[in-house]
């Protein structure tokens, strides 16, 4: 048994390239027989930028349904909010005071915000302390994430380890596993797709509005006739992406200069609008169905709070507290 554990931030509808970059990749792990899996939305964590409560709340909403619908299979992850479990608020404190205060002064997340001059809060900057405790927490060994969080996962490490070292073997040492070959999924523009480049294809988008979007990806200009190089073209990479059977065949029709890019754009809509149709479907019901949704939340805050609570007690009991006197 290989336990894999990720967290996700929703800051709004999910796109192309969240389900490539994470979902997708959280659903093959899924499904592998031998791994168990904790998948949680990471929701405190985005209180180290300010939140208007109510977009908060729709946030977390469209992030858990959307999770539900593409890759929760409630018989083989625990999937929960990270908000439900107390424990990852009590051991940032304890691994806080274990790290030093230069390892958090590396954190890209946090060079980087601040030099774009955003103000830094403490939370901002113990943000990978967080990560850490919701990670080793579950004894987590394999963590699924994007190449801008390698860093976090690393620093995670690293406090398991001195914690382990000053206090005995407590944690398990977590991996970061990043998915090589669809690490940059393309935007509209062709530049890395990103909600801050508004450049975004979401995947629950009303037919209307997909079908406006895929129009509107980015290709050459080219005269009628010319032959277009399938290589270099966005619409194509989409294409492969979904796994398209006619890959082969449009890219003959490109090279051939017998297909336009508005046809190779149709053809991509129909592909994923088919693609997504389950999903969709799936997501309808539990969306009109909000106390199954609290149900499945509830269940998977059950199942993690028993294993993050044991952990907890036994973090505590290294540092010489004694049991609560109140539970
Ligand atoms: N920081 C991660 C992100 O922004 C989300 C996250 C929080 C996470 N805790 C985690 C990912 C633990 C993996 C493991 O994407």
């Amino acid at each position: 048994m290989t336990r894999i554990l990720t967290g996700m931030q929703s800051s709004g509808n999910s796109h192309l390239g969240n389900y490539f970059g994470m979902m997708k990749p959280a659903k093959s792990l899924q499904d592998e027989r031998e791994n168990e899996c904790f998948y949680f939305v990471a929701d405190l964590h985005s209180f180290t930028s300010k939140q208007d409560p109510e977009l908060f709340r729709q946030n977390q909403l469209s992030g858990v349904l959307d999770w539900l619908a593409l890759v929760i299979d409630t018989d083989r992850s625990v999937f929960y909010r990270q908000s439900d479990i107390r424990a990852h608020t009590e051991l940032l404190w304890y691994l806080s005071c274990l790290t030093p205060f230069g390892l958090m002064e590396r954190a890209h997340s946090y060079k980087d915000k601040t030099a774009k001059g955003l103000e830094a809060n403490v939370g901002l900057f113990t943000y990978p302390i967080l990560m850490a405790a919701d990670i080793i927490l579950y004894d987590a060994e394999v963590v699924p994430v994007g190449k801008d969080q390698k860093q976090h996962v690393e620093m995670a490490r690293d406090l398991a380890q001195k914690f382990n070292h000053h206090f005995g073997e407590t944690f398990v040492l977590p991996e970061s596993q990043i998915q090589e070959e669809v690490q940059t999924i393309p935007g509209l523009d062709g530049a890395k797709m990103s909600k801050s480049y508004g450049n975004t294809i979401e995947i629950f988008a009303d037919e209307k509005t997909l079908k406006k979007k895929i129009m509107s990806i980015k290709t050459e200009s080219l005269e009628l006739g010319e032959p277009m190089v399938p290589e270099t073209c966005n619409v194509m990479q989409y294409h492969r992406l979904f796994g398209n059977p006619n890959v082969a065949q449009l890219e003959n029709n490109y090279r051939a200069g017998n297909i336009g890019f508005g046809d190779s754009k149709k053809q991509l809509f129909e592909f994923v609008w088919e693609y997504f149709a389950e999903a969709r479907v799936k997501r309808e019901k539990l969306a009109s169905d909000p106390a199954e949704v609290e149900n499945i939340l509830k269940n998977g805050a059950q199942s993690a709070n028993n294993i993050a609570e044991a952990k907890l007690e036994l973090v505590r009991s290294k540092f010489g507290l004694s049991p609560r006197h109140l539970v």
